[in-house]
């Protein structure tokens, strides 16, 4: 992958048809740019395809097809056009049973379909004041990672995504996000020998925190919730963040 900033709005499960509709006309007007990738509720993303941004789905099944109702197979996102895929998400992880097991099948099923798989990681708060980060950290992307090449993690990305940050306005501050990467990418060279693994940060990025954050050269770009649902505000962000 180059070395440019990747940008990934996650609309979550926001947005009915109508205001959808309005949010595509603004977003397809003003995002142009093919390091951004959107990921809209599943059943609207026929409607974001074969523009310049890229499109994302929210979660993929564990199994690869079959009698799983109300799930949404890896190769059925792919064969539509889908490139990436968001998976363990803190959200997930809390409140649909989204196991670290679970995560690293789901992970090679992306990866087995086309799909760049965006694994999310970080600490509760709970971990942060207990000290556990890195512990916690470690946990997740070992497991993760669990029998991927080296040659597969140039088709993954990490997103560090302090759990307490999300949704929340407060952001860690950019020397404990520096320290958090650095340690995911040292801890991904160990365990695949490969150096040059994308890792995202996320969790309460906004137009007025983006320009601090990208003084942060260990971070290689955003994974953004709540800013990417207003089109102004994250077309702006990506100016930001792509352009400086
Ligand atoms: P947020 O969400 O930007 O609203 O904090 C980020 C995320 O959940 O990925």
């Amino acid at each position: 992958m180059e070395n440019k900033r990747i940008i990934i709005g996650n609309l979550k499960m926001n947005m009915v048809a109508s205001e959808i509709n309005d949010y595509l006309k603004e977003v397809n007007k003003k995002i142009n740019n093919s390091d951004v990738v959107i990921c809209p509720s599943s059943l609207y993303i026929p409607y974001f395809l074969k523009q310049k941004y890229k499109v994302g789905i929210q979660n993929i099944a564990s199994a690869e097809n079959g009698a799983h109702t109300g799930e949404i197979s890896a190769s059925q996102a792919s064969s539509l056009g889908v490139e990436y895929v968001i998976i363990g998400h803190s959200e997930r992880r809390q409140m649909y049973g989204d196991t670290d097991l679970l995560i690293n099948k789901k992970v090679k099923l992306a990866l087995a379909n086309n799909l760049i798989p965006i694994i999310c990681v970080g600490e509760t708060n709970e971990d942060k004041v207990m000290f556990r980060t890195e512990k916690v950290i470690n946990k997740q992307i070992t497991y993760a990672l669990r029998d991927l090449s080296k040659e597969d993690m140039e088709k993954v990305i990490i997103a560090y995504e302090p759990v307490w940050a999300i949704g929340t306005n407060v952001i860690p501050t950019n020397s404990d996000i520096k320290n958090a990467v650095s340690y995911i990418k040292a801890l991904i060279n160990t365990i695949t020998q490969y150096n040059d693994a994308k890792v995202l940060y996320g969790g309460s990025v906004n137009k007025k925190n983006v320009s601090q954050l990208i003084k942060i050269n260990e971070v290689d770009g955003f994974l953004i919730g709540g800013a990417s649902l207003k089109p102004d505000e994250f077309s702006e962000i990506i100016e930001v963040a792509v352009s400086k």
